[in-house]
């Protein structure tokens, strides 16, 4: 271990110890927040105009209107910051469709306007705010307001909203939308603290990532604070008609009334997810844990915003069987949050060991058996996505330099590929083993943003030498560097799912007819395997038969509709278009809707598909439209 990281690793065990305690967390002592006391900082991440190796941002206060009429967050954002180079004269922020109205530097305790300049604007990284800052200047004041377009924010109108009286707003920061909200140093390298005052019709409630009283009077006026650093990702708002569900002391549920209830129920395993994490990797350093239900245009399964995940509807399916996604949001607590990826490019660290810490969780709730099926239908997944990648470059686990968005970051690798490198070295180094050493791993790096080579550094001294026969060299580069899945990779035989796919084959084979296949004790997860496994050249007659047995057509569960109707798609069977149509109508999850659309593009059916898209457009994220608007354009 080098001499800087045995400072980082003493430092973050005294703020381990000064966090623990649950609700009454502390900041963590300004010397353990990221590693720049302890390592010289290089500019790593390229999707930023932030000059964060000179100056680093250390805190944000934001006061805002939430004005829906005009559609913008208006107002100032204080912005707190320290020198790593006494040198330097600017602090360079990033911005992106934000009118800049001034901007103000404190220096020797009187606020003065300072000189600042922005650079012209690129279509995905938005515009560089440079500001020059004098001698001892320690603070900047920027008064801004947002634009109506931007990027990270979806303003619904009330007819938009289930309740239909209201007016709804929710934010969307990652992977760099937090600076369409608020001038910000836009890397997951850099933490800050934050606090803001919001101000709302007096009928909405204001909600962010941040400290969140749930018995809140409703007066328009709200103010948050978020003592722990995070990365400015995790920023978040939503505001709109919501209300409050406790499932225990530090746990509920807000919600649009029409769902609250369900979704109270749905996540009321919540609590158990909580303290299987924590007995596997350490406190819940974060305070409350709140979930809120978000209106059907999420883009996301979820989005793990500290304290208060946000998540699609799609999830409330009845069943409890797709609360997976709150395994996974709540495991970022962990993963992503605590212990953060440097830049996008390693999102699998985030992703990955979310994914993976997911599973493991979902594994001590429900049983092996769940936890198989849920790796069966994920490696199924991925092996689809390596099928589909571009090049082969996309499918190592440290992203190419060269790739332009950091959305294509986010792909089946960093998840599923990532996951299964940890299920690789689990399975040779053994749970007695690896266990403590992830728990050690978070701890070392707490409230730290961290590098593939970090990891893989961390691996080498703090396991790898201690076992040296387990793993190799090229073994390990063969999953991070390396295309493709290894065959080193773990093979989940689900018995649940054998059990499926031999009366399936009975099916194909006419040996059964479907009605007469005995379903009564399949999951959503069997459904998903029996749909998702079904080989290419499917008949309409063939979907005729299953539909008429089984009434997949219109069905509730978001996830088996979208298998359903990857397969509809693909065999032209018609009758399930109307509901099709419903449901590119109704849901704006990413996950399902731009594979539809593709799908629609490639089947020969674009036609139909840019009808459906320009009807469904307008209450699409933006972050779905541009999106939508690419596989459209093809
Ligand atoms: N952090 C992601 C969502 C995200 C990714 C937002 C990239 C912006 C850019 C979140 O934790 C996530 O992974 N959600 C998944 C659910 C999961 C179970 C795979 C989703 O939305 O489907
Ligand atoms: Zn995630």
């Amino acid at each position: 271990m080098s001499h800087f990281k045995l400072i980082a690793a003493s430092l973050a065990v005294i703020s381990l110890v000064a966090c623990k305690g649950g609700d009454s967390v502390k900041p963590p002592a300004e010397t353990s927040i990221g590693t720049v006391s302890n390592k010289p900082v290089i500019k790593y991440d390229k999707f930023t105009y932030s000059n964060y190796d000179k100056v680093q941002m250390t805190h944000l206060d934001l006061d805002l209107d939430v004005d829906f009429d005009r559609k913008v967050l208006s107002g100032t954002a204080e912005i707190e910051f320290k020198r790593l180079d006494k040198a330097a004269n600017e602090l360079v922020l990033d911005t992106k469709d934000l009118t800049i109205r001034s901007v103000q530097i404190h220096q020797s305790g009187s606020w003065k306007d300072a000189t600042y300049a922005l650079s012209d604007a690129d279509k995905t990284m938005g515009q560089a705010l440079t500001i020059l800052l004098l001698e001892d200047a320690d603070k900047a004041r920027i008064s801004y307001e947002t634009g109506p377009g931007a990027e990270g924010l979806q303003w619904l109108s009330p007819a938009q909203t289930a309740g239909k009286k209201h007016p709804f707003l929710f934010s969307q920061a990652q992977a760099i939308n937090a600076r369409t909200m608020t001038p910000v140093q836009d890397t997951p390298a850099v933490r800050i603290t934050y606090s803001a005052t919001l101000r709302t019709p007096p009928e909405l409630i204001a909600l962010m990532s941040a400290d969140q009283d749930p018995n809140t009077p409703r007066d328009g006026e709200y103010e948050f604070d978020m003592p722990q650093p995070i990365p400015p990702y995790l920023l978040a708002i939503a505001a709109g008609d919501i209300k409050f569900k406790a499932i225990n002391d530090h746990i509920g549920v807000y919600a649009e009334d029409y769902i609250l209830e369900e979704s109270a129920e749905e996540f009321s395993e919540t609590p158990d997810m909580e303290v299987a994490n924590t007995e596997l990797y350490g406190p819940y350093r974060w305070g409350r844990y709140d979930l809120i239900v978000l209106p059907p245009s999420f883009p996301y399964g979820g989005m793990e915003n500290p304290r208060l995940s946000f998540l699609t509807p799609t999830l409330v399916a009845g069943d409890k069987s797709l609360t997976n996604v709150v395994a996974h949001e709540l495991a970022h607590s962990w993963s992503g949050n605590l212990v953060t990826n440097s830049s996008w490019l390693d999102s699998w660290l985030n992703e990955g060991f979310t994914s993976y810490v997911e599973n493991r969780v979902m594994e001590s709730l429900y049983g092996v058996e769940r936890a198989t099926m849920e790796q069966a239908l994920d490696m199924e997944g991925l092996k689809r996505g390596l099928k589909e990648a571009k090049r082969p470059e996309l499918t190592h686990l440290k992203m190419p330099e060269d790739i332009t968005h950091p959305d294509d970051a986010f792909t089946s690798v960093a998840y599923i590929k990532g996951a299964n490198f940890l299920f690789f070295l689990e399975d040779r180094f053994g749970r007695d083993v690896f266990d403590p050493f992830l728990k050690d791993y978070f701890d070392t790096y707490a409230f730290q943003s961290v590098t593939t080579e970090d990891f893989l550094d961390y691996l080498s001294e703090n396991l790898r030498e201690d076992h040296p026969d387990a793993v190799t060299d090229a073994e390990i580069n063969a999953w991070v560097y390396g295309p493709g899945l290894p065959d080193t990779a773990r093979n989940p035989v689900s018995s649940a799912f054998e059990k499926v796919s031999a009366v399936q084959a009975k099916w194909l084979a006419k040996e059964v007819a479907a009605k007469d296949i005995d379903v009564a004790s399949w999951s959503t997860h069997e459904w998903l395997h029996f749909i998702n496994s079904m080989p290419d050249g499917l008949t309409r007659a063939q979907l005729k038969e299953l539909d008429e047995a089984f009434s997949f057509t219109g069905t509730k569960n978001a996830e088996t509709a979208f298998a359903w109707y990857m397969q509809t798609i693909k065999a032209d069977y018609k009758a399930a278009n109307p509901a099709l149509r419903k449901f590119l109508m109704t849901v704006g999850r990413g996950k399902f809707i731009y594979r539809l659309y593709g799908a629609l593009q490639s089947n020969g059916k674009a036609d139909w598909a840019n009808k459906v898209y320009q009807k469904a457009r307008p209450g699409y994220h933006p972050i779905a439209q541009r999106r939508i608007d690419a596989i459209l354009e093809q």
